[in-house]
């Protein structure tokens, strides 16, 4: 075992030392509190044998602040005969045992002993926690993939319906990512934005396929209708995704930068930063997709379009970065 004898009897001190080490164990020696507590810092023990008597910092003092740094220190306190009083106190304060001056063999065996006892228990405490922890880190991670691979089957089910509409969710979310990322946007912050731009249009399942899949134009009152999938996406998703900006992003993805947009007709940053960049990249996601009424645009005219509804339908810096990727992009 690794033992650290607390004593400021040096004779004393070093005697133990001497015959704890005759039996094999590894010992260090300070005669203070100030100089056990700089080892406690550093060094991991096996056991403390800390003097009740002791100048400065008495063994109930230094017994305290053990227990703060690591309450499981297995310390046994040494006593001279006449200390019952501060002895029984120690045990109150967490001590696990205490040997009497001057040390017997026997009692002093019998009190090893038991401390290789407590630690191998406190071993087998500590692995299955850790055994518990890394199983629930993995339930965790299993119950997480099959949700995702749900909504994700959910989203194909939607594009399924519409072949014009194939791989929309799934373009929408890579493209606000790379938006994001040139916003500089945190790891954490960019996964929940490609999460929402995947879900931005799950809504969707609660529209009639007449009106979802219509050829024609649609009249005023369909178009009300469509209208509504931010707003039952997001419920939809409220009891699934704590993440407001998650959330955020389906709900206000149909706003517009000028307030003329839809479900709520917010304005400039009083649209949420998730729904103006999904906003961008479903337009531009659109814009750059075949569509049964016509073809899709070419990379200038995009820009054009960009440019054109900067400041009107997009917030202009966003809509500045969707310029920049299309010019990034080769031909
Ligand atoms: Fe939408
Ligand atoms: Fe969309």
């Amino acid at each position: 075992m690794k033992i650290l004898i607390v004593d400021d009897d040096r004779p004393v001190g070093k005697g133990l030392k001497g015959s704890l080490e005759k039996l094999g164990h590894e010992v260090s020696f300070v005669d203070n509190g100030e100089e056990a507590m700089k080892l406690l810092k550093s060094t991991m023990y096996d056991l403390v044998l800390l003097d009740i008597m002791m100048p400065d910092m008495d063994g109930i003092q230094l017994l305290g602040k053990i227990r703060q740094i690591d309450p499981d220190m297995t310390v046994v306190m040494v006593t001279g005969v006449k200390e019952f009083e501060l002895v029984r106190k120690s045990l109150q304060l967490g001590a696990f045992d205490y040997i009497v001056k001057p040390f017997n063999p026997n009692e002093m065996e019998f009190m090893l002993n038991r401390v290789k006892e407590r630690l191998t228990i406190l071993k087998l405490k500590k692995d299955y926690q850790t055994f518990l922890e890394e199983k629930v880190y993995q339930q965790t991670l299993k119950v997480k993939r099959i949700f995702l691979g749900s909504i994700a089957s959910l989203i194909k089910t939607i594009e399924a319906k519409d072949p014009y509409h194939k791989d929309h969710s799934e373009n929408v979310s890579k493209l606000s990512v790379e938006i994001g990322k040139r916003m500089g946007l945190s790891k954490k912050e960019l996964n929940n934005l490609s999460y929402s731009g995947l879900l931005h249009d799950i809504g969707k399942v609660g529209i009639p396929d007449r009106i979802l899949l219509k050829a024609d134009k649609l009249t005023p009152e369909e178009y009300e209708v469509i209208k509504r999938h931010p707003a039952i996406g997001y419920e939809i998703l409220k009891p699934l995704f704590e993440n407001k900006n998650i959330l955020d992003g389906v709900l206000y993805h149909h706003e517009r930068y000028d307030g003329t947009g839809f479900p709520e007709g917010l304005k400039k940053e009083r649209i949420p930063l998730f729904g103006r960049i999904i906003g961008v990249a479903d337009a531009i996601e659109a814009m750059t997709a075949e569509r049964p009424y016509r073809a899709k645009l070419s990379r200038d005219e995009v820009i054009g379009e960009l440019e054109r509804n900067s400041g009107k339908q997009f917030d202009p810096y966003i809509a500045k970065i969707g310029i920049k990727i299309m010019e990034d992009r080769n031909g």
